[in-house]
């Protein structure tokens, strides 16, 4: 079983910034919930039963999100504001350890970090800024490959050509219908360099012997200690998986990816869909006809 998961969230979320620079990127809200709490619910609901946030400087807004709020709770509670308050209170309920990442040294640094929380069990990693459609079954499929293998486990998309330089790009062959076996990976290839075009994303099955990989890695691409140099050291040593998600998945720590995931999440919001969509069809027919006039 997986019982743990870590939740990487001290990098800086340079491509945010100003917004960044004293709120964390995780705490970023689309519609009215912040990243890492859509990350969090999405492990929750695939039994995860403890969860190790790794943070930073400027980070502890996270922690007070999953914290009590007495004066927020007695406010709700006299305003007789009943599913309000629910939704505040669930969140005190689930079970947190923070570990802080002193530098951010790079995201295998960070997953080092969890190692005296994880001991020796297996472990899902979930980047909140990787947001994966509400009603995806992913993560339940990659520990159904783990349950299957007892192998590491890696969450894969098909990139465009000119984007593989953004990823972790495996060289590995299909095994069954969207199942990989990763022979090797490499750490945001040139795209005439890259074995493939599948590359990884932030959804992660990984057994505890990468804290050794990682304690004797050297810094890789960037001066960081990559996490994907540790997995491919892992793959050379024995069997890993990659599962191909064909789904939705936004990068929200990306301006780009995160309008289009704030868009995506407010049309499937009952409160404010039908709203919304009015709103969406009148901006496109006004941007048509500007569209159509400057050509
Ligand atoms: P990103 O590549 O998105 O980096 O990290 P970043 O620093 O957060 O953002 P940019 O690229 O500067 O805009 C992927 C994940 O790894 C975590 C980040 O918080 C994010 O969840 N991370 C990265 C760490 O926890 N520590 C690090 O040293 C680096």
């Amino acid at each position: 079983m997986i019982r743990k998961a870590v939740f990487p969230a001290a990098g800086l979320g340079t491509r945010f910034l100003p917004a960044t620079k004293a709120s964390p990127k995780e705490m970023l809200p689309l519609v009215d919930k912040p990243l890492i709490q859509y990350a969090v619910e999405e492990a929750q609901g695939c039994g995860i039963e403890e969860f190790i946030i790794i943070t930073g400087k400027n980070k502890r807004a996270i922690e007070d999100h999953f914290d009590c709020a007495y004066e927020l709770e007695d406010a709700l509670t006299k305003k007789g504001k009943k599913e309000l308050l629910e939704q505040i209170t669930n969140l005190n309920k689930i079970n947190f350890a923070y570990i802080r990442q002193r530098a951010p040294l790079g995201l295998g640094h960070a997953i080092l970090c969890a190692k005296p929380f994880v001991k020796v069990e297996p472990f899902a990693v979930l980047l909140s800024d990787d947001v994966i459609g509400l009603n995806e079954t992913l993560l339940a499929e990659m520990v159904k490959v783990y349950n299957r293998y007892g192998a590491p486990v890696v969450a894969l998309e098909r990139v465009a050509h000119a984007d593989v330089e953004k990823y972790g790009i495996i060289d590995g062959v299909e095994v069954g219908p969207g199942l990989y076996r990763i022979k090797s990976l490499v750490e945001k290839p040139k795209p005439k360099e890259a074995p493939s075009s599948l590359g990884v994303i932030g959804r992660y099955i990984i057994t505890p012997d990468v804290f050794e990989v990682l304690e004797n890695l050297p810094p890789g691409k960037g001066g960081e200690i990559q996490l994907t140099d540790a997995l491919k050291i892992m793959a050379q040593r024995g069997p890993m998986y990659g599962v191909l998600f064909a789904g939705k998945r936004y990068d929200a720590g990306d301006k780009f990816g995160f309008l289009q995931a704030t868009v995506e999440l407010a049309l499937r919001d009952s409160a404010l869909s039908e709203r919304f969509r009015k709103f969406l069809f009148g901006i496109v027919d006004n941007e048509r006809k500007i569209f159509r006039g400057g050509d």
